[in-house]
């Protein structure tokens, strides 16, 4: 609509919030989703709050600041993906608007995201949050994984826009399998897997620390992270990736060079293994985890073969890839290629116990790698934010007053059209 300022797109995660405009590629700031509040600051302080809304507000820092702040505690507001504390969320989302994106919320409408399994109250928390203290004109709570499937237009034809398909959405701290058809969430079929990045910045960090003493232990962990973001990739077959390193371990092995943030000396990391031995865990859980121990291929497969027959083809033929843990170069080749084992090994078990009789039609198996996969439940919602379609659905403030928050427990599917 002419003249109408962009949507805010605001996507809070249980490590990283992904915030900025609507239409945009990129998210204009991503900080860690941390709030550093006084100890001595009593959270619930509404009146206190309400006075210095939209002004400079000094008693509390969010994001990577938050982490500089001293006498201050550091709070997440979000874990596990959910909520755990409203009135930590509301300042954070304070700050994100007025001090990040500098935006009137009175003038923006808002897209923000939900986990998989999100509440009916836990969405009329957040209108009442959004309208109510942030008086802003327009709402819509998207499901992130239908935003990461709408992501992957961008690298597809026209065509081949669906929302139906399989989102394996890796963050930090865990990782999602959702099946979606037409849009809706087959709820009774989402699988957790608890190996995400986290998890292999922890493994990173175990193999480190056994070999490389140069390494300051109050750094150890950075440095995983960093090790781990800059050189880790997935290979075919560990056994073979063994063999390269050991017949030429000058072509394979890398130097991290770090510096002590006491000391100011410089410290060298040899990195070898760890390379694809961090992500192998995705598909040898065992590896880090003796409790669990199913490869994220198989909890693929699983989940697919959980839901209704009519669906399960378009499935196997749109698995998804979100979120920064599959980043890893060729994470979506060997998740394919470990899916398609697993499913032509089922028809062929099938064809085989009819004596020959059944044969079974081929299952076409593809992984969707695209390029806005690092972000792309946020660039999701900022490409549907920006369609005319999206102001239509939104929830506004004049319904808001007119029914109260219980409007915003649906929020209607969109986007195959446009
Ligand atoms: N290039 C990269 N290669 C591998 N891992 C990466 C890369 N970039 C970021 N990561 C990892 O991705 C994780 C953050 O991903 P993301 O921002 O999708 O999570 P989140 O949305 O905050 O968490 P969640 O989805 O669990 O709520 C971190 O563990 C980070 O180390
Ligand atoms: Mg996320």
């Amino acid at each position: 609509m002419a003249g109408r300022l962009p949507a805010c797109v605001i996507d809070v995660g249980t490590g990283y919030t992904k915030l900025g405009f609507a239409a945009n590629k990129e998210p204009q700031f991503i900080i860690p989703s941390a709030i550093a509040i006084k100890e001595s600051a009593k959270v619930g302080d509404q009146a206190i709050r309400r006075l210095t809304k939209g002004v400079e507000d000094l008693d509390f820092y969010i994001g990577d600041e938050a982490f500089d702040a001293t006498g201050y505690a550091v709070k997440y507001p979000v874990r596990h993906g959910l909520v755990e504390d409203w009135d930590l969320m509301e300042r954070f989302l304070e700050q994100c608007i007025f001090k990040y994106l500098r935006a009137e919320p009175e003038d923006h409408y808002f897209l923000l995201t939900e986990p998989p399994l999100n509440t009916p109250e836990n969405r009329e928390y957040t209108a009442e949050i959004m309208f109510e203290s942030f008086n802003v004109p327009g709402l819509y709570i998207a499901v992130q994984a239908v935003l990461a499937l709408a992501a992957s237009w961008a690298s597809r034809s026209v065509s081949e826009r669906t929302l139906t398909g399989i989102v394996v959405d890796s963050g930090d701290g865990v990782t999602h399998v959702i099946p979606v058809a037409e849009g809706y969430v087959i709820g009774s079929c989402i699988k957790h897997i608890p190996i995400a990045g986290r998890n292999i910045t922890y493994f990173i960090q175990s193999l480190l620390r056994e070999r490389e003493i140069g390494i300051p232990p109050e750094q150890s962990l950075e440095t995983a992270k960093a090790i781990k973001e800059r050189f880790c990739y997935i290979c075919p077959d560990i056994a073979k990736e063994f063999a390269k390193y050991d017949a030429d371990s000058s072509k394979w092995m890398k130097k991290y060079d770090g510096i002590n943030s006491v000391t100011k000396s410089p410290f060298v990391v040899e990195v070898g293994y760890e390379r694809f031995l961090g992500p192998e865990i995705f598909f040898h859980p065992e590896f880090s985890n003796p409790d669990f121990t199913t490869p994220l291929s198989e909890i693929v497969d699983t989940v697919i073969q959980n839901c209704p027959i009519d669906v399960r083809r378009p499935l196997y033929n749109n698995i998804v890839l979100s979120g920064g843990s599959t980043m890893f170069r060729d994470f979506g080749r060997r998740l394919q290629r470990d899916i398609k084992r697993t499913v032509d090994a089922r028809l062929k078990l099938s064809e085989t116990l009819s004596g020959g009789r059944i044969k079974p039609k081929p299952i076409d198996v593809q992984v969707i790698s695209h390029h806005m996969q690092r972000y792309a439940v946020w660039f999701g919602g900022s490409m549907l934010a920006s369609t005319p379609e999206f102001y239509q659905v939104c929830h506004t403030k004049a319904a808001y007053e007119e029914y109260g928050p219980s409007i915003c427990r649906h929020n209607p599917v969109f986007g195959t059209m446009t």
